[in-house]
């Protein structure tokens, strides 16, 4: 059998050590979808290192082909919706989790799941956006459903050189809200100016006083990347009705946090799924990335590696060291 698909395969070998390698696969080993697409573009984010590594809560089960983004052109279509030669996206759902994902030069998958390319974004835009740059969207579209407002007070985004979060400060910054960017990484502070923050603060400047139910208010909102104990402090320290868009749990799982911002402040939390966003606003949230909220420094936050530099850019991103988007070229 000639086998003609290269991917990057995630197994367990016999030592029980979780591995990812270059290797070709047939096309008949990928599962089963209405959709063949030739993978020009991926990403990588924090959800595939942990794939990568074998995370079980991620790769279902191994071998497993990692990558929750492609983007390419549809070689083979049983969908009249899908022609082939059109060029397309498929983020989240399943893929590179429960299912192949596109850190491969084929992946097949449901027509359900298939974006067709925005007008306004190439395919490699695109995959430097990726799932980070649509969940960046999806928080600022909360933040602006909550009818937060430019001049309200100052919005804080957690993890700001992370993925997610240097595309929501550009986002953010590009709507005239005043942000503040909280990082670990202080020799990013003027990258971080550069894409639009207004202020620069550290991880730890982020926090307060956790036996206090309540802070002093800081911010009319958030984009919360982190979690953990720097979610519940900054829930503590929100302005009367304003909003938190929670996506990440890089710093922790728990939410350590009291009813008192909710019941005293009104604080509302808003919960991001980008792997589950419906159909209908996941097109729209495209549209924007593409036109309204078009982020014009995409070359200065990308980093872009062939597939075969892929597994120490997984250790970096694991150890919280990537600054921007990581841009895989597939084919
Ligand atoms: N809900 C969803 O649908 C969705 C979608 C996409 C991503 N996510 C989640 O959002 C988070 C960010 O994703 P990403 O792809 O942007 O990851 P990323 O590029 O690795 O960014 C994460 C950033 O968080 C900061 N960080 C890392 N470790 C930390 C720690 N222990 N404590 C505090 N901050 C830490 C770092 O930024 P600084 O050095 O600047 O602090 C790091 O660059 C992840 O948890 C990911 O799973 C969720």
């Amino acid at each position: 059998m000639a086998k003609d698909v290269r991917c990057y395969l995630v197994s367990r070998n016999s030592d029980g050590e979780v591995r990812g390698n270059i290797t070709t696969i047939d096309k008949s080993e990928l599962p089963d979808g209405d959709i063949d697409i030739s993978v020009k573009y991926s990403s990588l984010n924090y959800k595939d290192a942990l794939a990568a590594k074998g995370h079980p809560g991620v790769a279902k089960s191994l071998p497993h082909v990692p990558g929750i983004d492609a983007a390419g052109v549809v070689t083979v279509s049983q969908d009249p919706r899908v022609q082939p030669g059109q060029e397309v996206i498929v983020t989240g759902y399943e893929l590179g989790a429960g299912r192949w994902g596109g850190w491969s030069e084929m992946i097949r998958v449901p027509s359900d799941w298939v974006v067709p390319l925005p007008e306004g974004l190439s395919l490699r835009s695109s995959m430097i956006l990726g799932t980070a740059g649509f969940t960046a969207a999806q928080c600022v579209r909360e933040i602006l459903r909550n009818d937060l407002k430019p001049d309200a007070g100052p919005i804080v985004v957690t993890g700001a050189t992370g993925g997610v979060g240097c595309l929501a400060v550009a986002i953010l910054a590009q709507l005239g809200f005043d942000v503040v960017a909280s990082t670990g990484k202080k020799e990013a502070c003027d990258w971080l100016l550069s894409l639009g923050a207004k202020e620069v603060i550290s991880r730890e400047a982020a926090l307060n006083d956790r036996k206090r139910p309540l802070a002093s208010v800081s911010y009319q909102g958030a984009v919360d990347t982190v979690g953990g104990e720097t979610l519940a402090s900054i829930l503590r320290a929100i302005d009367v009705n304003g909003c938190v868009a929670a996506c990440g749990l890089v710093g922790g799982t728990d939410l350590p946090t009291t009813v008192y911002p909710f019941i005293l402040r009104g604080v509302r939390l808003a919960g991001i799924t980008s792997a589950l966003c419906p159909m209908a606003e996941r097109l729209s949230i495209w549209d924007k990335l593409a036109g309204d909220w078009s982020v014009k420094q995409l070359e200065d936050v990308v980093t872009e590696i062939p597939l075969d530099r892929i597994s120490e850019s997984v250790d970096e991103i694991y150890a919280g060291s990537v600054r921007g988007r990581v841009l895989v070229a597939v084919s």
